[in-house]
């Protein structure tokens, strides 16, 4: 379904936050190109095919090679510039926007320099009236309890404005259960005043989200789509009244579900989870905020009324400051 011009015209000016994006995924093929040219580093494949993607294992290891080729603190900068960008084209309000160290080869232990370069884009862009951005710095699934305490280690030390949250990403099926292995790192950044948000319910099942809840105390869940294989998980989320950032493309291309009308957002939301919807890797998947809620709202038949209320959980759910919040209810309630 390819939605129609005048619908992307009218949801772009939906007031709403983006929670679920990776810096990771937005570079376009021909930047890519272009900074792989420099360097005589080959293309994985053509560029007409860079960004076909055999599920997640095969995604995530294009994420080493697309980061691999960011070497200096202007090209960070630039990167973190061009995401806010790519937010006003949207007409999104605010991001919290993930970022994992670790496929970034070049910026290996040098995480405060990274944050740095980030923050000097973001602060370019605000002064330049571009949207609010908040750094979710995320840990993979596959590392080591040792690396994930050095990661909150480094994020309590320097403390950095910029970073609102720990994020953990990655692959759970290649992983296997690493709720108790994450749980001492997670717990910490919650009691340094860090928000916590947790890719699960994607690669895991339904017992992956509850991890995230119980064991890794879980402010929002990154997909969580899986929950919906166990009433007691939806419950869980119900009853606590925990975030979903939901992002349909992602899950039809990297295959955890097979069709829009099969997507779970629709059971989840009626069953009374709270739903926003997200790009994930926008460049990378070929997707927009508004195309996403273009084909949730062509799949499901959202009314405006619905729009408002997905829109509204996407605010709720952010961790943007009260101000920047305010003002995107405000907006809202004017749609
Ligand atoms: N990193 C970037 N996109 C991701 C996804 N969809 N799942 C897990 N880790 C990711
Ligand atoms: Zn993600």
């Amino acid at each position: 379904m390819k939605p129609t011009t005048a619908s992307l015209d009218r949801l772009r000016t939906l007031p709403r936050a983006e929670v679920h994006v990776h810096l990771e995924g937005c570079f376009e093929a021909e930047m890519l190109a272009q900074w792989a040219g420099r360097f005589g580093e080959p293309l994985p494949r053509p560029l007409e095919r860079l960004f076909e993607f055999e599920g997640l294992a095969d995604f995530l290891h294009f994420l080493d090679w697309a980061c691999g080729l960011v070497r200096t603190r202007e090209e960070l900068a630039e990167s973190a510039y061009g995401f806010s960008q790519r937010l006003a084209a949207s007409g999104t309000g605010h991001a919290d926007l993930i970022f994992n160290p670790t496929h970034w080869r070049h910026w290996h232990g040098r995480l405060p320099a990274m944050v740095d370069a980030l923050d000097a884009g973001f602060r370019a862009a605000e002064q330049d009236g571009l949207p609010p951005v908040g750094l979710c710095v995320s840990l993979l699934r596959t590392q080591s309890a040792d690396a994930a305490a050095e990661l909150v280690d480094e994020l309590v030390r320097q403390r950095h404005p910029r970073v609102v949250a720990l994020s953990i990403d990655g692959n759970e099926a290649a992983a296997g259960r690493t709720g108790p292995r994450f749980a001492e790192a997670f717990r910490r950044a919650g009691a340094a005043g860090l928000k916590r948000t947790v890719h699960a319910g994607e690669s895991s099942g339904p017992e992956g989200v509850r991890d995230a809840i119980e064991l890794l105390g879980a402010d929002r869940i990154d997909h969580g789509v899986r929950a919906v294989e166990d009433p007691a998980v939806v419950r869980l989320l119900v009853d606590r009244q925990i975030p979903l950032g939901i992002c349909p493309s992602s899950n039809l291309t990297l295959g955890v579900c097979a069709s829009m009308d099969e997507h779970p957002i629709e059971r989840l939301r009626l069953a009374g989870v709270p739903v926003s919807v997200n790009t994930d890797d926008p460049a990378l998947l070929g997707t927009s905020l508004e195309r996403e809620y273009a084909l949730c709202a062509e799949a499901f038949g959202w009314s405006d009324t619905v729009l408002r209320e997905v829109a509204r959980t996407s605010i709720d759910a952010s961790f943007a400051n009260e101000d920047v919040k305010a003002s995107l209810r405000a907006s809202l309630a004017r749609w």
